[in-house]
């Protein structure tokens, strides 16, 4: 096989055993994988996925393509694909894989456009990168894609860009912020095929989003800086799913954690749940630590970075590079060093010195692995089984965003309880009659 673009095949043997090892903590996925291999439900379909190239990301891809799926596999980051896992996808298993770490935005596109020219029947993402740039192209907005995507796809020809979109029968999404990009185009009618909202499944959000990002984020932030986080203060900004995770283990961790928000109902929870809430402005002056997780724009700010201390570290997990105004410190700064990988020192013109880490991209996947297996594990069974879904019903389903079906997602939670060897009670029938009465409970 030699359509693939990685960075060194010969990384593929650390990358396969890392893939196995990751295998042992995804029973859920496992057992799928096994179901596929006899049942086949995606064959003769043409997969594309634009996702975190990682050791759990590779147990997802060998488990379709267990399922009769003909895979391109591209990153859905510059800094989150692991070279090793890459190589061995496409040495041990024959997946080709477009994903380099450390890719500059020209290459990532041509990674994208790769997995375009693999003309898919159905489309995986994680930031709606594959589907956006996909309809683009349809509607001949070249000038929203990156140069020399736009001038590929404007050499296609109007009939080939048509028809590379009316062959895709359906997609699904992984992340909070591409289910966001998603359901505008649907509220402004340019979704062209259905799409299944992983993020938007309990065994997603619940687990992946708390639990993975809240400690896969420290652990990019401690493998980044090796700092101490017992006595620091630590501004989360953003109370969502990651937020409320990332929080907990920082305090978990001995920090003093600041939150701050925009709503303010995640801002009670927050107060109630034991934490000090108050104006980036506010924490910004006291921060020692700081990590965006809100998947919004300029969270922190010109006016922040004005206001920080010397020292200060600053990281974000949210989907996009675009929570930390980086152009803005640049301004106000000589040009950065890297002091440490992953580590940019920006030099103020009054001398403090500020940290940047992982480019403001997020800081699990740059640094550190990603979200631990055990919890992939759920994600991707999901991924795996709306996939499946989506090829049995697309017929059926309209150019919408719809959830996982609650059938699938209370089956993951009840594998995965089995598979933790964890019993739970069942419902009686005096119960089920007393839950379901009105006229019960005088
Ligand atoms: P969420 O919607 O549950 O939470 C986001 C929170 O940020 C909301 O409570 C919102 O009110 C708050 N917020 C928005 N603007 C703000 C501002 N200017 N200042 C303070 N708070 C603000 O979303 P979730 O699931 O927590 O995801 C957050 C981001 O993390 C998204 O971009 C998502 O795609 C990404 N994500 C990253 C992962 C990773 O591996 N690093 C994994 C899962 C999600």
């Amino acid at each position: 096989m030699n359509n693939y673009d990685i960075k060194d095949i010969q990384l593929a043997e650390g990358g396969r055993r890392r893939i196995d090892w990751a295998e042992r903590e995804m029973p859920v996925l496992r057992s799928i994988r096994e179901r596929f291999k006899k049942e086949k439900p995606l064959k003769g379909l043409r997969l594309s996925c634009c996702l975190h190239v990682t050791t759990e990301t590779a147990n997802l891809m060998i488990t379709l393509q267990e399922g009769g799926a003909d895979i391109v596999l591209t990153a859905s980051n510059p800094l989150s694909t692991q070279d090793d896992v890459a190589a061995a996808l496409v040495s041990n298993y024959e997946i080709p894989v477009f994903a380099i770490k450390g890719e500059d935005k020209t290459t990532y596109f041509k990674h994208i456009r790769a997995a375009l020219e693999h003309k898919p029947h159905m489309t995986q993402d994680d930031g709606a990168d594959l589907v956006s740039s996909l309809f683009f192209i349809e509607m001949g907005r070249f000038e929203k894609l990156e140069p020399s995507l736009a001038e590929w796809a404007k050499a296609l020809g109007e009939d080939e860009r048509k028809q590379m979109l009316k062959n895709v029968i359906g997609g699904t999404e992984e992340t909070t912020t591409g289910v966001i990009r998603l359901k505008a185009m649907e509220a402004d009618k340019v979704l062209k095929f259905p799409v299944i909202a992983v993020n938007d499944a309990l065994t997603k959000h619940m687990f992946d989003n708390r639990y993975g990002t809240g400690q896969s984020t420290i652990d990019g932030i401690v493998r980044a800086t090796n700092v101490l986080l017992a006595g620091k203060i630590f501004v989360v900004a953003g109370y969502g799913w990651c937020g409320r995770g990332l929080a907990s283990r920082a305090r978990g961790m001995g920090a003093h954690v600041v939150v701050t928000e925009t709503d303010p109902m995640k801002a009670l929870e927050a107060v109630m749940d034991g934490f000090q809430v108050m104006p980036m402005l506010d924490a910004a002056k006291v921060g020692d630590i700081f990590c965006t997780v809100t998947g919004d724009i300029n969270v922190l700010d010109k006016h922040h970075f004005e206001a920080m201390k010397d020292g200060a570290l600053v990281a974000n997990s949210g989907h996009f590079n675009v929570e930390i105004n980086i152009p803005a410190l640049a301004e106000m700064s000589a040009e950065p060093n890297l002091v440490r990988p992953f580590v940019e020192q920006y030099v103020t013109k009054d001398g403090r010195k500020i940290n940047i880490l992982g480019q403001g991209r997020l800081i699990n996947l740059a640094s550190a692995e990603g979200h631990p297996a055990s919890v992939m594990d759920m994600s991707f069974a999901n991924q795996a089984l709306s996939a499946e879904y989506m090829a049995k019903n697309a017929d059926k389903l309209e150019k919408k965003v719809y959830s996982v079906p609650a059938k699938i997602d209370n089956e993951i939670a009840r594998l995965k309880l089995q598979a933790m060897g964890v019993s739970i009670d069942v419902l009686t029938d005096e119960q089920l009659h007393y839950l379901s009465s009105w006229e019960e409970g005088t």
